[in-house]
């Protein structure tokens, strides 16, 4: 299965490596590989190999590597199945995790004309230390609008590793078998 995600401040990244370990203990093997690092060639993908992306939403958007990637998947004659996942602070709210519930991911679906095997936003990490000055004032303000932590100070690793292993054994599952 090949495993992409896209990252600024690593949580994607923690994110994609534990899915890669919780796969492993299903018997299904996924390397985590970076999209700005490269971006694979498309053509060359086995279409009965799946394709799990997991991506930082930044001010509204998917990283642009992950927008890039999904711009290519997207014109495959033959797409392999797709399990688009979600890394946003919105989704540490009841109901924000689904593709329905979550702003980020229903656009991203809708925007790209995706039909995703699963697609699930993932809580991400709110580190205000490793924010530049403009970076943290407009998280704040975020965080104003929606009743999360303005303490510049907060560092919450939102992330629910729990959930994440049972994501881990529902992608196994659902789109395993033919990895
Ligand atoms: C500059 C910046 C902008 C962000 N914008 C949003 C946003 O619009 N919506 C949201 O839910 N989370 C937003 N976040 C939170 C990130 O999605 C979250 O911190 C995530 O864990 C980052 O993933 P990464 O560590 O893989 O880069 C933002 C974070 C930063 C630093």
């Amino acid at each position: 299965m090949h495993l992409l995600y896209a990252t600024r401040d690593g949580q994607s990244r923690r994110i994609a490596e534990r899915l890669a370990r919780g796969l492993a203990a299903q018997g299904v093997t996924a390397e985590p590989a970076d999209l700005a690092l490269a971006q694979p060639s498309l053509s060359s993908f086995d279409p009965a190999e799946p394709i799990i992306v997991v991506a930082a939403v930044r001010y509204g958007k998917h990283l642009a590597e992950a927008e890039q990637f999904l711009t290519h998947y997207k014109v495959l004659t033959v797409p392999p199945p797709l399990v688009l996942l979600s890394v946003n602070l919105t989704a540490r709210k009841p109901g924000k995790d689904t593709a329905e519930g979550n702003v980020y991911l229903r656009k991203a679906i809708k925007r790209h004309g995706l039909k995703p095997a699963l697609a699930a936003a993932i809580a991400g990490r709110l580190d205000y230390a490793r924010y530049s000055w403009l970076d943290r004032q407009m998280i704040r303000f975020i965080m104003v609008l929606t009743g999360g932590p303005t303490d510049p100070h907060t560092n919450i690793e939102y992330t629910d590793w729990d959930k994440l292993d049972a994501l881990a054994a529902r992608i196994a599952q659902r789109v395993g078998a033919t990895a």
